[in-house]
């Protein structure tokens, strides 16, 4: 780390503060960080969940990087800063490029920099799809958890759309607890259908497993549903599907079509984030002119002001928030820092003294 701090201050200058220091975290070390640790993971996505609904964080809306020659391809940025006793701010900043999956590379890349509470230096920048996945599923299993409380807890669960983020959930439902007789399993892609498949396999999972050609079996086959596909626009139209009142996990956001959410009890994350960019219950919203098919966030089902009704399919649509990243990549940052294996960029920070 650069020394130029280490110099006494000047006789009546302001005293100076330790010379900030800048980390770089590898995906390796994300992962080594967060592997097994589902159960706390969804106790700290929890925490945020109460933290963002008491206040006590930042969340502005995510801006969207689009490109005219490259339609299907877009950047976000989330900015967020968490309150309680994490106080972090930060950005994630993260692509997804649906193309690079037939060349062999994930979908989404992402990076996630945090800022320090008081002087709002970045002191480090983490690999972050893997972070990004972490959030999305402990906030999945979370939602699963808490809407199917007063229901019947599912025990067949079904994959529409069969990538990371699915894997992901799977990892998390499963450490959580949940223990399925039935996984369906239903994509596009034959070849996506039969890795997710493969990798069920590999869990050692006691479940049947099932690969349903047709949407519509796997639906009707499922009493827990899981989205997690790249459609852009709905895909799914048919209310009937849903009439054994399934809990849908809908991660992807715009495969279900206004009359499916108009059938059912609909819970998000944050209301003002989830009714943007053509999500499908901003679908809904634009075609009643109002939010009264909303039944509440997930943090209001926690803190009691709402509750998933037992007669109703249950969605939750979970924008995603920044303010998870930033919880998941503190906790990584801080389990790495622990165990002495944080990698500072020695200069990072250089131009420190006012007056040279
Ligand atoms: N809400 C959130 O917080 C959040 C966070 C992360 C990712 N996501 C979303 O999760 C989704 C999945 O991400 P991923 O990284 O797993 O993507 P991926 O590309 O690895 O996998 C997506 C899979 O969906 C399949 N698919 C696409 N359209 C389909 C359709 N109409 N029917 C059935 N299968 C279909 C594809 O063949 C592919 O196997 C993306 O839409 C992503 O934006 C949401």
């Amino acid at each position: 780390m650069t020394d130029v701090l280490s110099s006494a201050a000047p006789a009546g200058s302001p005293e100076r503060a330790a010379a900030p220091t800048f980390a770089v975290i590898t995906g390796g070390q994300v992962q080594r960080a967060l592997r097994g640790r589902e159960k706390d993971l969804v106790e700290l996505v929890e925490a945020v969940y109460r933290l963002h609904d008491a206040g006590d964080s930042v969340n502005p809306p995510s801006y969207f990087l689009r490109f005219e020659d490259r339609p299907t391809s877009r950047i976000i940025a989330l900015p967020a800063s968490l309150g309680g006793t994490v106080r972090v701010d930060g950005l994630k900043w993260v692509s997804s490029f649906p193309e690079n999956v037939g060349t062999g590379l994930p979908r989404a890349s992402a990076v996630l920099v945090l800022n320090d509470h008081d002087t709002g230096y970045p002191f480090a920048c983490l690999e972050s799809s893997i972070i990004s996945a972490t959030r999305t599923a402990a906030s999945a299993a979370l939602a699963a958890d808490w809407l199917s409380r007063g229901r019947t807890r599912p025990t067949r669960v079904g994959f529409f759309g069969t990538g990371l983020i699915a894997r992901y959930i799977h990892t998390f439902l499963a450490g959580t607890g949940w223990d399925f007789e039935e996984i369906g399993v239903h994509d596009l892609s034959a070849d996506s259908a039969g890795g997710f498949r493969g990798y069920l396999e590999q869990t050692g999972t006691g479940a049947r497993i099932t690969v349903h050609d047709r949407a519509e079996d796997l639906i009707r086959d499922s009493d827990l549903v899981v989205f997690a596909t790249i459609a852009g626009k709905p895909h799914v139209t048919d209310p009937a599907w849903f009439t054994h009142n399934p809990l849908v996990l809908h991660v992807s956001l715009r495969d279900l079509a206004p009359e499916v959410l108009l059938g059912a009890a609909n819970f998000v994350d944050d209301v003002d984030h989830c009714l943007k960019a053509d999500t499908s219950p901003h679908l809904v919203e634009q075609l009643t002119g109002s939010r009264d098919f909303l039944n509440g966030t997930l943090g209001d089902v926690m803190s009691g002001r709402a509750a998933p009704p037992p007669d109703r399919p249950v969605v939750f649509s979970p924008f995603g928030l920044g303010v998870l990243d930033l919880a998941v990549g503190k906790y990584v940052h801080d389990e790495v820092s622990r165990a002495g294996d944080l990698c500072l960029i020695d200069d990072f920070f250089h131009e420190l003294r006012r007056y040279g």
